[in-house]
């Protein structure tokens, strides 16, 4: 076990395998109350007695999941100092951080992320969620595990498409350094990387959460703006997402929308063709569609989710560019240029 990281409180450990990951767990010395999903729960074997087994779909991010969560620590006497511990994707970690936030005003929490995109990206930066009243991530509170452990073994039972959905949030992590060394092991080792060559995982995991981890220690409550260029291509592909419904995964919408921030990057001659080129190269060869448009007569749905967006503010949207690798910039679009870029007309 290795420290590959730290986020505010947060200590991030990178586990050699399962058993690496066993030795670290029976060292804790508090109680534990385990929360899994419904496909994390076969992972881990024998679950503890003290467990919450919530669905695995987004709507189990939910008011109701924080409830069964606090009502299992309340009824074994939990205090402040024993610890939630979430073993799953981003919808576990998430909701089990923010039970761990508000049970007896804040107890330990250990993370463990079973998902690419909980290793590198959800489980780092100490943002908790639920969903509310349709509304995705409505009610949350900043609040950093304690300790996070990413055991890349854990990817091996990880369905393609969920596998290539944290694909994309290392891709966009890449983007937002300076520092070449993750888009080197993007380029030069896409095959182990795609066949889940662990050794290469590693590497690959500790670069990104290292990136995340400088975002987030220089902005941990998003107040400074700084956070912000970590949601590079998102505000495009979270409105692909609402217009396509199921019919899109997050990782997918999120290349789709770097692309498409690249080629606004590029219209308004903030960034030179080589950047746009190197992205593209990327998200192609990591088999991510950039060249679908959406309908004409989608557009008037696809501009109102975008405008839902958290980034509107007195009626002006603003997005994340990037003038090169490492230098993100948020920019306002005019409504020409979006429909030119995103649409067929
Ligand atoms: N807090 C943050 O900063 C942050 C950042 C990004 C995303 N998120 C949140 O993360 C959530 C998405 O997380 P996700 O992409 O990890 O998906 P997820 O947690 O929904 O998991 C996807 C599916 O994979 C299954 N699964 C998880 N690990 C598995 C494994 N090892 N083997 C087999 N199946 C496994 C899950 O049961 C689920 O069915 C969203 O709710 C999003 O809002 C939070």
């Amino acid at each position: 076990m290795q420290e590959i990281g730290k986020a505010v409180k947060s200590n991030v450990y990178l586990a050699d395998n399962f058993s690496d990951l066993t030795m670290f767990l029976e060292k804790i010395n508090s109680r534990t109350l385990w929360v899994v999903d419904t496909n994390t729960a076969r992972l881990v074997r024998p679950l503890p007695e003290a467990h919450v087994i919530i669905g695995s779909n987004e709507g189990s991010k939910s008011l109701k999941s924080v409830q069964e969560i606090i009502t299992a620590a309340s009824d074994r006497n939990f205090s402040r100092t024993d610890t939630f511990v979430a073993m799953g994707g981003g919808l576990v970690t998430d909701t089990v951080a923010f039970a761990a936030s508000i049970y007896k005003r804040g107890c330990r929490l250990l993370l463990i992320p079973s998902t690419l995109l909980a290793m590198t990206d959800a489980s780092i930066g100490g943002k908790t969620a639920v969903n509310f009243s349709n509304t995705k991530n409505l009610i949350g509170t900043f609040y950093p595990a304690n300790d996070v452990i990413i055991c890349p073994d854990y990817l091996k039972s990880l369905p393609e498409k969920t596998y290539k959905c944290g694909l994309a949030e290392i891709i966009k992590a890449s983007f937002l350094t300076k520092n070449d060394d993750l888009m080197k092991e993007l380029v030069l080792n896409k095959d182990k990387i795609l066949s889940r060559d662990m050794e290469t995982l590693k590497r690959v995991i500790t670069l990104s959460v290292r990136i995340k981890c400088a975002y987030v220690n220089n902005d941990p409550c998003e107040e400074k703006g700084i956070r912000k260029a970590l949601n590079f291509g998102h505000t495009f592909g979270h409105a692909l997402e609402s217009l396509k419904r199921m019919n899109v995964t997050h990782g997918e919408a999120v290349a789709w929308g770097m692309a498409k921030a690249a080629k606004a990057a590029l219209d308004k001659r903030l960034c030179d063709e080589d950047l746009v080129k190197s992205l593209m190269y990327l998200l192609s060869v990591y088999g991510f569609d950039t060249a679908y448009r959406i309908n004409p007569g989608d557009w008037n749905e696809y501009r109102r989710y975008l405008f839902k967006d958290k980034k509107v503010k007195n009626g002006a949207l603003k997005f994340i560019l990037l003038k090169e690798q490492g230098r993100p910039v948020e920019a306002e679009l005019d409504e020409a240029l979006l429909k030119s870029i995103v649409a067929d007309i």
